[in-house]
């Protein structure tokens, strides 16, 4: 039986490595070769929406061809088992969905949803965006932008994740450099409301706050850790 009552774990890019998606910040600070503020700042796209309509084409088919791995099934399956379990996700391709997780929040948006800057609707992408895409809901020409939360923009859900981390007895972080706020601060939330603080990554980051930091690849560690340490079945 696991010990805590109320889990939040939080995910970045390394969880997904072991599918073969690419991280941000491990290839000399460039990203799939595009340097962040090219592709993924509001200003990016008012400058050459084509450009980042083309990028994000490539991950979003990137995505589609990965397939989830054992530490996003090994979630799912905490999950199942838990009373109350919240997963937070930083990352936009759909692995965590596609293995099984239902309580997700998504701070980053979704690589596979478009939304229209005039009627602000929100819709599944079936087909590559240009700057042609009409919105199939207000019908306007050119007005569909990737769902992604871009750089100097505001991540989703925040009021949800803050009551979550105010009030969880673990919280652990899984794949994610810890460069990037708010999700950054979200261990310094956990641990100022008593939760147990874990990280599982490749390497230690510089980050100190954590309780415990086990470091390897997520498909081995993330199993490792809820299975073996916390008693979840597998
Ligand atoms: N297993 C576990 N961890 C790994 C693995 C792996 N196989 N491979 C890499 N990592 C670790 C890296 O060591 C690094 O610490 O995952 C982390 C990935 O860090 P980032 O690339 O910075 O990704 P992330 O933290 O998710 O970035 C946050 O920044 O660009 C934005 O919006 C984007 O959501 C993203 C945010």
């Amino acid at each position: 039986m696991c010990q805590y009552q109320k889990l939040v774990v939080l995910t970045g890019a390394g969880i997904s490595a072991d599918s073969g998606l690419a991280t941000f910040r491990d290839g000399g600070g460039l990203w799939e070769n595009h340097r962040i503020e090219e592709v993924a700042t509001p200003e990016a796209f008012d400058r050459n929406p084509a450009l980042v309509h083309r990028f994000y084409n490539a991950r979003r088919e990137a995505a589609a061809q990965a397939e989830p791995n054992a530490a996003h099934q090994c979630l799912a399956a905490v999950e199942q088992q838990s009373k109350d379990f919240v997963l937070i996700s930083q990352n936009v391709d759909n692995l965590h969905q596609r293995a099984g997780s239902k309580n997700l929040l998504s701070m980053h948006g979704q690589l596979n949803e478009c939304r229209c800057i005039q009627c602000h609707s929100i819709n599944e992408i079936h087909q590559d965006l240009t700057v042609e895409s009409v919105c199939p809901n207000c019908q306007s020409p050119g007005s569909l932008r990737p769902n992604i939360v871009w750089f100097g923009e505001m991540p989703l859900h925040m009021d949800e994740i803050m009551a979550q981390l105010m009030g969880c007895d673990l919280f652990v972080a899984i794949g994610t450099s810890g460069t990037v706020y708010p999700a950054a601060g979200f261990v310094e939330i956990a641990k100022s409301h008593q939760a147990h603080t874990v990280m599982l990554n490749l390497d230690g980051t510089d980050n100190t706050m954590f309780d415990e930091v086990i470091t390897g690849q997520a498909f081995e560690v993330v199993p490792a850790y809820f299975y073996d340490e916390l008693d979840f079945k597998r």
